[in-house]
């Protein structure tokens, strides 16, 4: 949410820049704009839209070899010229770019303006650059410390002073803000996806602390005025992990890359000799396992319903109670933590606020938190107390695929490891761990079906207003999620029920013209689930079976089936889920949306 970029150097910065910002993109596409100092000054340009309208009116030559780039998610003011950053002072020596909230901007502003300063935009960010243009301090580090003590809020900011062309000052407070080392220049960006092309070495900024890059390096501080030490860590992630490899869309790859993602996932963990899962980065040891009563898993959007599938392998592998809820909802409901309760937070990004708050606050109440998250080094996973990295590598699309059914994976080991310290018989564990060795091969075989669901999203899906989605138990969330992805990506209105509950209520909506996509497994629950299909199916309602080969009733009743190779029941949801995926895509596809840049959203939510 919201891309920064920035560079001091050797090198003429506005290329470094723009390429910063077209990885970056995929955080906010509201507005971008640049900053660069040269002997010439301070320039500042920025454009509403997409990185394609500034990239319309830059100048052939850009001058400069420090600057900041910006890429906006729209907070505070809709998306403008004048609300795009970077944000300057009224002399125009001050750039800042900001991703985050200050939530006392409004105050803030009103002092200023009382004092006599002119705004030219809507933003909390140029109370910022007002701010530190006011400072009494000399060096540009001591001016941004003294403006961020006045401030309450969230911030990773970058900041340059024209009359201080040998420095570029960043900090943090709740928004990632990562510094990349190069051989006499350096770099920073909201995300490691805009340093790979320069560098593998990064250092993550904590909270309420502030860098001074300089061509020769770096150094950092307190906001309290304390040095700090910092330790670079080398990142695995290639530049090519961010391509599209010859696929039209950044999701489609990514939905295509799951086998080896899953493969990437599981690498290591499977221990054949007791049939469970090796999971080293947990730091519990089977004795405080076994006393954990209950677990909790917090997390936002699809990580949360990753999170509700979680709960449903864990629970059922491993008989301890475990349920989903939503981070945000949990942290603001003052939540009883207790002792021999387990919390797990999963994110992709590992930076959504809401997640990381959630998480904060059940370590503040002294319980103990594990991280199921993919990015390596992000804020939740530096903050948990232990955890999971699901290795699912970069996702670039907004729309999250491939870290979704990755997290189900990470779950399912962490249900197996648990349940094997349990209940879980070895012949159970041995069946369990070769269904998840099987796994990558059988998302391969629904991939192979790419072309027959493209057809069926096209002919029963793209062209009505709304579908239904619905499943049971662990099917549930797969239709949460199946829906979620309709809906953002092809903003086709899609609804999620689990299978029982039509009868109370949404059948009043089903009609030929409200199709519903019936998640049908071949489980206990499967003569059920036939029951819902045929009340669908007494209203006129066309249904698209996700289902097992081999019963006929289900391709007798349905409009069109897709089928998916069975495995272990606990594990169904993680190759159910797969065709959702491709559905929404082709979907999509279909009625010519922005596939990769869904709008009004932005991937990696760091705000509240
Ligand atoms: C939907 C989607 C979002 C994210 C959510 C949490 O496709 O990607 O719902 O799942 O914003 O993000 P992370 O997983 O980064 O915490």
């Amino acid at each position: 949410m919201c891309g920064i970029i920035g560079y001091i150097g050797k090198q003429p910065a506005g290329p470094i820049l723009m390429s910063g910002l077209r990885r970056l993109e995929y955080r906010g596409y509201d507005s971008s704009g640049i900053a660069l100092v040269s002997k010439g000054g301070l320039k500042v340009h920025k454009a509403q839209g997409k990185l394609a309208q500034l990239e319309k009116l830059l100048p052939k030559r850009l001058a400069g070899t420090l600057g900041i780039g910006h890429t906006r998610w729209a907070t505070h003011g809709e998306p403008s010229d004048a609300n795009a950053h970077p944000h300057c002072d009224e002399t125009g020596r001050i750039a800042v770019i900001h991703n985050g909230i200050i939530e006392n901007a409004p105050q803030l502003r009103a002092r200023l303006e009382s004092d006599g300063h002119t705004f030219l935009s809507e933003t909390d960010t140029e109370v910022l650059a007002h701010l530190i243009a006011a400072s009494g301090e000399e060096a540009l580090e001591q001016r941004v410390r003294e403006a961020l003590l006045a401030v309450q809020g969230t911030y990773g900011i970058a900041v340059v002073d024209r009359d201080q062309p040998d420095r570029l000052v960043v900090a943090r407070n709740g928004s990632p803000v990562i510094l990349g080392i190069g051989e006499r220049e350096m770099f920073v960006a909201s995300d490691v996806s805009a340093l790979v092309r320069h560098t593998r070495q990064v250092v993550h900024l904590d909270d309420r602390e502030i860098a001074v890059l300089e061509m020769g390096g770096f150094r950092t501080l307190t906001l309290d005025d304390q040095p700090t030490d910092k330790q670079p860590l080398t990142i695995s992630a290639g530049q090519e992990q961010y391509e599209k490899d010859g696929f039209d869309h950044y999701l489609l790859k990514e939905i295509h890359a799951q086998p080896e993602a899953c493969e990437r996932t599981l690498r290591g963990r499977i221990d054949r000799q007791f049939n469970t899962a090796h999971l080293g980065g947990l730091d519990l040891p089977p004795r405080e396992l076994l006393d954990i009563r209950r677990i909790k898993i917090l997390g936002c959007g699809s990580a949360y319903y990753a999170g509700m599938v979680g709960a449903n392998m864990i629970e059922t592998l491993t008989r301890v109670p475990c349920d989903a809820e939503p981070a945000a909802e949990f942290r603001y409901r003052n939540p009883v933590i207790e002792k021999d309760v387990l919390y797990m937070a999963v994110s992709q990004s590992g930076e959504t606020f809401d997640t990381l708050a959630a998480a904060q606050e059940v370590q503040r109440k002294g319980g103990r938190v594990l991280g199921v998250v993919n990015a390596v080094g992000s804020t939740i996973a530096r903050q948990c107390d232990g955890g999971i990295y699901v290795h699912a590598g970069p996702e670039v699309s907004v729309a999250s695929t491939k870290t979704f059914t990755c997290s189900l994976l990470a779950f399912a080991l962490f249900g197996l490891h648990l349940g094997r310290i349990r209940d879980v018989s070895p012949g159970e564990g041995r069946r369990l761990c070769d269904a998840l060795l099987a796994l990558p091969e059988q998302i391969r075989q629904v991939l192979d079906q790419s072309d027959a669901i493209q057809q069926i999203a096209v002919e029963h899906l793209a062209h009505n207003h709304s579908a239904f989605y619905i499943g049971r138990a662990g099917c549930y969330p797969i239709a949460l999620e199946g829906a979620q992805k309709m809906k953002e990506i092809s903003y086709v209105h899609a609804e999620a029920y689990p299978a029982s509950e039509l009868k109370h209520g949404p059948l009043a909506l089903v009609s030929p013209e409200t199709p519903t996509v019936a998640l049908i497994p071949h489980d206990d629950l499967l003569e059920k689930s036939l029951s819902s299909v045929e009340e669908i199916r007494a209203r006129r309602g066309p249904v698209i079976a996700v289902t097992h080969a081999g019963d006929t009733r289900i391709t007798e009743r349905a409009d069109a089936v897709i089928e998916v190779p069975k495995t272990e029941s606990v594990l169904d949801p993680v190759l159910l889920s797969i065709p959702l995926q491709l559905l929404a895509y082709h979907a999509a596809v279909a009625l010519g949306r922005d596939v990769d840049q869904p709008r009004n959203l932005a991937k990696s939510v760091t705000v509240e």
